[in-house]
C-alpha cells in the first residue's frame, strides 16, 4: 500500500479525481478511514468540540492536539495525515509557529499541518513551508475566528467578500500551500477558486465543484452532540446504535443476565474444592 504524499493530492486534481478527507482523533477511527480508502485524515481542532466538549475550537492546546495526532498516526498507513495548528500556536510569532509545526512532525509524525486564515497568517504559513513542512490553508468560515466572524455563518456571500476569498486563496497558493480547505462559502465562489488554483481545494459546505470534500467524523457517524451544520451529510446513525447498546447493557446487568457462563473463567475442580473448603 503506497503512502500518499502532498504531491499526490495535486496529481488527483490533475487527473480530475476527487479527493476524500475526514477528521479522525484516535487510532481506531484512523484505521477505519484508511481502510475505506480515504485520501487524507485530518486531526482537526474540531476535536475541541467533538472530543473535549468545549463550545469553541479555541480552547484546545498543542499538547491536546499532539496526543490525538499521535493516536491517529498509529491507525494510519496509506492516507496523508494532517493536523490542525490550534489557536494560539500560530498567533505569536513566525519562530513560535515553526517550532510548534515541527513538534507535530517530530512528535506525532504528521505529513502536513493546516493553518486557518490568510492575511496575517500568510507570513506564518510561508515560514512553516520554508522550514520544509507542507501546509494546507483554510479560508471561508474559519472556526478559530468565529467571534470576529460573528458566529458560524457562511462567508463570501457578497461580490466583494467573494473577491477577497479568491485573492486570499491565490495568496495562499503563492505562499506554497499544498491544498486549501474552503469552508461554508457559496458554490459558485468555491467553483471559481477551484478553477483559478493549480493546487486542490477541499470543500466543507462549499459545493460539489471543489477538488475534494472533508467532513467531521462525528457528523458523518451521527454522534454529534448538538447543532449539526446544513452542509453535513450523515452516513450512519451510530448515536442511536450506541444508545441502544448501552440501554441493553444496563438492563442485562441489572437483571443478572450478564455475565453468562461463557464470559467467565473456570478453575480446575480440585483447586476449586481446596479453595472452597477454606472459604465456606
Ligand atoms: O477542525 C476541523 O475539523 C476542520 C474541518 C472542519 C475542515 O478544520
Amino acid at each position: 500500500m503506497m503512502k500518499l504524499t502532498p504531491g499526490d493530492l495535486s496529481a488527483l486534481k490533475q487527473q480530475h479525481q476527487k479527493i476524500t478527507m475526514i477528521t479522525a482523533y484516535d487510532a481506531p477511527s484512523a484505521r477505519f478511514a484508511d481502510a475505506a480508502g480515504i485520501d487524507a485524515i485530518l486531526v482537526g481542532d474540531s476535536a475541541a468540540m467533538t472530543v473535549f466538549g468545549y463550545d469553541q475550537t479555541t480552547a484546545i492546546t498543542v499538547e491536546d492536539m499532539l496526543l490525538l495526532a499521535r493516536a491517529a498516526r498509529r491507525g494510519t498507513s496509506r492516507a496523508l495525515l494532517v493536523a490542525d495548528m490550534p489557536f494560539g500556536s500560530v498567533q505569536v510569532s513566525d519562530a513560535e509557529t515553526v517550532a510548534n509545526a515541527i513538534r507535530f512532525v517530530k512528535e506525532a509524525g504528521v505529513d502536513a499541518v493546516k493553518i486557518e486564515g490568510a492575511g496575517p497568517m500568510l507570513r506564518r504559513t510561508g515560514a512553516v513551508i520554508d522550514a520544509g513542512i507542507p501546509v494546507i490553508g483554510h479560508i471561508g468560515l474559519t472556526p478559530q475566528s468565529v467571534s470576529q466572524l460573528g458566529g458560524y455563518k457562511a462567508q463570501g456571500r457578497t461580490a466583494v467578500a467573494a473577491e477577497r476569498l479568491l485573492d486570499d486563496a491565490q495568496a495562499l497558493e503563492r505562499a506554497g500551500c499544498v491544498a486549501i480547505v474552503l469552508e461554508a462559502i457559496p458554490q459558485p465562489v468555491a467553483a471559481s477558486i477551484t478553477r483559478a488554483l493549480a493546487i486542490p481545494t477541499i470543500g466543507i459546505g462549499a459545493g460539489v465543484d471543489c477538488d475534494g470534500q472533508v467532513l467531521v467524523w462525528h457528523d458523518v457517524m451521527g454522534i454529534t452532540g448538538g447543532h449539526v451544520p446544513k452542509f453535513v451529510k450523515q452516513y450512519a446513525d451510530l448515536g442511536r446504535d450506541i444508545a441502544k447498546a448501552l440501554e441493553a447493557y444496563v438492563a442485562d446487568v441489572q437483571a443478572g443476565r450478564f455475565p453468562e457462563a461463557r464470559h467467565t473463567y473456570a478453575m480446575p475442580d480440585s483447586e476449586r474444592e481446596r479453595f472452597e473448603t477454606h472459604h465456606k
